[in-house]
């Protein structure tokens, strides 16, 4: 039911009561200074612009709104059954055309940085088969330009799911190598354009998250998959996963490697991924259960990040994978101990995992591909953390401090950024108490994993805005602010004015919010053979 100004009016005088009163459990004063406070958004999700009758006919080329070319997702959304709502990114929140007054959104909410997706198909609507888009250049410029006169550092990713649909027809994107070239081909353009005020990258956002909706459960584009793990014409779920990995963690090294030898040098930033991270807890007090956690753990997170941290996949999966592995050359896993300077962590999941190797599993687990581990968010009926509008998705705060540790001690406390935390709910007010909690309860754990020592220099809502939730379409929403589809009008929620107030209430905020942020990180960059990489 929609309040009247003056119920609304005295809620938030309620909630600013709440914030008040809980401002000494969390403050911005419990993080380090420099530290990078901001929200999340990714192109598809938020920006596209798309002629609808176009997509059907992409093959001759067609083209939509600012010269973009038809995407992975123009196509995939467009067929009818994929998306339950039968909702599509055509229009999203047209941040395309209001971007300058969604910067100014940010900038009254007092975040020192913004991290964004940058679209492929916007900068090359063919690939590496057609030509530069000056169009999607100048949106980028303009947009960067903008967030920097706000004092708000952009973080860029470089791949939000979203590919130019011509490569999957080609040559079956990320099921060939041919996509190695195409992405560096693609990320070269964006750090020579791009890349003399963009000063923190990150390649490819949740490869994890991808391989396992795109190439295992056939739930994204291309929609492969087999049976028992889904429903698709196309697919073999218990080998193209493994090969689209293969493809994405070497597709990143390309681009990294372009950047580290080519452009960090003389444009001084930083290049990352945003993993997907969540967190495993044995079901059971058990040797089995434990085991079955660690085997999640490097299922989800340790496959992608070993080799960009260590040099080669992890023994767990090895273990359970054998020779259906792919190896990599000594050259390559020489490049790929130095191709990170930080990880973005991605965290919304604490699950409980159960071993499906000595008992049976029902319910899903008994595959090799998944580790031989059976995850859920209950046990006994009882659920691991309140419930959220996403099933698996449960409130559980020390999860983060938990994910935080696991990775601070296997990659010898690498620098990390929390790239995405956010709650989503079905309902359609702007009075989210439960988000407020959420983010105070995740910030305190947050901070906890920091005194415990973890390097970790930023934290990045999902979302700033309402947008397009992938498979739930619009219905389910994270935003800060609250969008109207129909007026596209945004409205903030109790949450932006609690971050606002989180973020502006002490001192220290105004200071940290410079005009030029991008000075104010401290990584310290060594010299190594060919490469720079970042310690600390
Ligand atoms: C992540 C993804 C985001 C957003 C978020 C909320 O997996 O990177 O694009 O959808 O989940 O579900």
């Amino acid at each position: 039911m929609e309040k009247t100004p003056i119920q609304f009016f005295i809620s938030l005088i309620i909630v600013l009561g709440r914030v008040v009163i809980c401002h000494t459990e969390i403050s911005r004063s419990d993080f380090p200074d420099g530290f990078f406070f901001g929200t999340s958004t990714s192109a598809y999700q938020a920006c596209v612009l798309t002629v609808l009758s176009l997509v059907s006919r992409w093959i001759e080329g067609a083209v939509s709104e600012g010269g973009k070319g038809v995407n992975n997702w123009d196509v995939f959304t467009h067929i009818q059954g994929n998306i339950a709502s039968g909702d599509n990114g055509d229009v999203a929140d047209n941040h395309y055309h209001v971007y300058k007054d969604d910067v100014e959104m940010m900038h009254s909410l007092g975040v020192n940085s913004y991290r964004f997706s940058i679209s492929w198909a916007r900068i090359l609507p063919r690939g590496r088969f057609g030509d530069i888009n000056p169009y999607g250049i100048e949106f980028y410029n303009n947009l960067i330009d903008e967030l920097l006169l706000k004092g708000i550092a952009p973080f860029a990713t470089l791949n939000h799911f979203d590919i130019p649909q011509e490569l999957e027809e080609r040559y079956g994107s990320w099921l060939s190598s041919l996509i190695q070239d195409d992405f560096a081909y693609f990320a070269e353009i964006c750090f020579r354009s791009f890349g003399d005020r963009v000063k923190y990258w990150m390649t490819i956002n949740e490869p994890n998250v991808y391989v396992k909706f795109g190439y295992l459960k056939g739930q994204y584009p291309p929609g492969r998959c087999s049976s028992p793990f889904g429903n698709c014409t196309y697919g073999d779920s218990e080998t193209e996963p493994i090969i689209a990995t293969h493809n994405l963690i070497l597709s990143h090294l390309k681009a990294s490697s372009i950047y580290k030898i080519r452009y960090q040098p003389k444009q001084g930033g930083y290049i990352g991924i945003a993993l997907n991270c969540p967190m495993y807890i044995p079901m059971t007090d058990t040797e089995m259960d434990r085991q079955a956690a660690k085997r999640a753990m490097a299922f989800d997170v340790a496959w992608y990040l070993d080799p960009l941290m260590l040099g080669d996949y992890p023994s767990e999966v090895r273990n359970c994978l054998g020779n259906q592995l792919p190896k990599f050359s000594k050259a390559e896993m020489n490049m790929l101990k130095d191709s990170l300077d930080f990880i973005g962590v991605n965290h919304y999941i604490t699950l409980y995992a159960k071993d499906c190797i000595h008992s049976a599993c029902d319910l899903g687990g008994s595959h090799a591909i998944e580790g031989f581990v059976y995850t859920s968010g209950e046990r006994n009926g009882i659920p691991i953390g309140e419930r959220t509008g996403i099933s698996r998705f449960f409130v559980v705060p020390d999860g983060l401090e938990k994910i935080i540790g696991y990775l601070k001690a296997r990659y010898n406390n690498k620098p990390m950024f929390v790239t995405e935390n956010g709650i989503s709910s079905l309902d359609q007010t702007t009075e989210d108490s439960k988000r407020i909690e959420y983010h105070k309860s995740y910030l305190a754990a947050l901070a906890q994993a920091i005194r415990e020592g973890a390097d970790v220099r930023g934290y990045f809502v999902w979302s700033l805005m309402d947008n397009f939730e992938w498979i739930y379409g619009y219905s389910m929403r994270f935003g800060l602010h609250h969008v109207d589809y129909h007026t596209m009008k945004r409205t903030p929620r109790l949450s932006a004015i609690w971050y606002k107030n989180f973020l502006t209430n002490d001192i220290q905020t105004d200071q940290s919010v410079s005009k030029n942020p991008t000075k104010d990180h401290n990584f310290h960059v060594t010299k190594t053979n060919a490469t720079l990489s970042s310690s600390f």
